[in-house]
Parts: structure tokens; C-alpha cells; sequence
């Protein structure tokens, strides 16, 4: 699953984000999940990875194509934004210290609670895991390609990936380039990229789990031929 307490809102003097500035808020729902399901593309890829081994990039090279893209870490982001749905359950759940002058959820200070108080991620997790679910079905009903990538930064450390998914893909590259882009990306000091590259499924975890693979260590022109192949080879999956 996505991970609620992510950098990339909180850099300080960097840009916030590496994805476009309007998440979509979530809309409510008034299809029952079930029907939504069913309304699913005939594929579904799973794209995840590390932190800066280059989902984003790689992600965005898909769209281009004409893929539909749903974005779990982009979801969390309107859940738990000024007037995210996930909101008026945050500030029950933990009080006003975490949430920011905005009304956003205070990444930073929902990160140091869960530091102290293991249970805390778990509640903030049980609250936004499901609507993160049921936003992301709801915006996959409307695919308008033959597949669809979902998005998803912590699919393997949230277990059985292909209960959400039909195929995995993972992008790869070795931990001291995650390191060095994520130092530059969120302006963070290089221990708390290792803290967060601790937290996540090692290498090797992710690397079992992997349908397919990028290798994204390489120069980013070398990407449009990986991903132009494998957009073949997935419309033709798509179309059985
Ligand atoms: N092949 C590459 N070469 C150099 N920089 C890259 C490459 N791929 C991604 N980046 C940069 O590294 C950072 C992390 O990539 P990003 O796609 O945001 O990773 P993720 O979404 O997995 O966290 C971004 O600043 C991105 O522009
Ligand atoms: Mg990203």
C-alpha cells in the first residue's frame, strides 16, 4: 500500500512533489464496490518500487501511451489534503497536533507520533487503506485503455499483491542510486533516505515478486524501448 507518512509533501525548500499539483479529490462513491470491481479493465499491472527508483518517471511513459494511470500515492494525497475525505476520521482518530493550519494531514507530525506509537500508523493505515481501495476502483471503472497501471509504491510489503492486480512490475535500480535521487528530489539528509529505505521491502523481496522488471539505473532515454515493448505485450494480454 501507499505509505501515508511519504517525504514528498514535507521537503523543505525542494519542490513538494514529483507529481502533478492537482490530486484529484476523491469523489464519493455510488456505484457498491462489487459492480465497480466487475467494471475493471481485463488488465490490471501493478507498478511499484522503491522510493526514487523512478515509479513516477516510469509511470508517466505509460501515459503517454494513452494508458490509464491510477495513482494510489496521488489518492492519499486528496484523502489527506486540505479537504480530503479522510480528514474528519484523522483528526478523531489523533486530535488536531497533526493536522496543519490548512487542514491538511502535518506529515511530519503524523510520522513522529507513529514513531513513538507503532498502533498509530496501523489506525491511520485502517483508515486510509480503504478508501485508497475504493477510490483507485472507482477511477480503474473508468478506464479508457485496454489495461490500466495502478500504481502502488508498497505492493509488496502490503502482502498478496495479485488479489489487486493481475500482473507485477517493478522498477529497479540499485539502493545507492535511490539514495542519491531521493537526496536530491526531497532535499533530505542522506539518514533519512536509509530510514526510509529500511522501512521498505528490500530489493530482493521485491525483486521475487516481479512479473516483469525495468531496470532504471541506466540513462532515462533508455526507458521509452522497455516500455514501448512491454505496452505490446501487455495489449496483447489485454486482448486474451
Ligand atoms: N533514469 C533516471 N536517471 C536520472 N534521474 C532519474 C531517472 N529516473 C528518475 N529520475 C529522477 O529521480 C527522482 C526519483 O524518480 P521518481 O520517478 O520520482 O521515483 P519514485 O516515483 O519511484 O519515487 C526524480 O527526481 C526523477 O526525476
Ligand atoms: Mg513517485
Amino acid at each position: 500500500m501507499t505509505d501515508p507518512t511519504h517525504p514528498r509533501a514535507q521537503a523543505h525548500g525542494a519542490p513538494a512533489t514529483d507529481a502533478p499539483a492537482a490530486a484529484a479529490a476523491p469523489q464519493a462513491c455510488d456505484t457498491p464496490a462489487a459492480a465497480r470491481q466487475a467494471r475493471r479493465p481485463a488488465l490490471v499491472v501493478g507498478l511499484t518500487g522503491g522510493i526514487g527508483s523512478g515509479k513516477t518517471t516510469v509511470a508517466d511513459r505509460f501515459g503517454a501511451l494513452g494508458v490509464t494511470l491510477v495513482d494510489t500515492d496521488l489518492i492519499a494525497h486528496g484523502l489527506t489534503g486540505p479537504d480530503g475525505a479522510a480528514m474528519p476520521a484523522i483528526r478523531e482518530a489523533f486530535g488536531g497536533s497533526v493536522i496543519a493550519a490548512d487542514g491538511r494531514l502535518d506529515r511530519a507530525a503524523m510520522r513522529e507520533l507513529a514513531f513513538g506509537d507503532p498502533q498509530a500508523r496501523k489506525r491511520l493505515e485502517r483508515i486510509l487503506h480503504p478508501m485508497i481501495r475504493d477510490e483507485s476502483d472507482r477511477q480503474l471503472a473508468h478506464a479508457a485503455s485496454a489495461y490500466a497501471i495502478l500504481v502502488v509504491p508498497l505492493l509488496v510489503e502490503g502482502g498478496k499483491p495479485r488479489e489487486r492486480v493481475q500482473r507485477v512490475l517493478v522498477i529497479d535500480c540499485r539502493p545507492e542510486t535511490q539514495i542519491e535521487r531521493v537526496m536530491r528530489r526531497n532535499a533530505l539528509p542522506r539518514e533519512q533516505v536509509l530510514a526510509i529505505l529500511g522501512a521498505q521491502a528490500s530489493r530482493e523481496q521485491r525483486l521475487a515478486a516481479a512479473d516483469d522488471l525495468i531496470d532504471n539505473d541506466g540513462s532515462p532515454d533508455t526507458l521509452d524501448e522497455r516500455v514501448g515493448a512491454l505496452h505490446q505485450r501487455y495489449l496483447a494480454l489485454a486482448a486474451g
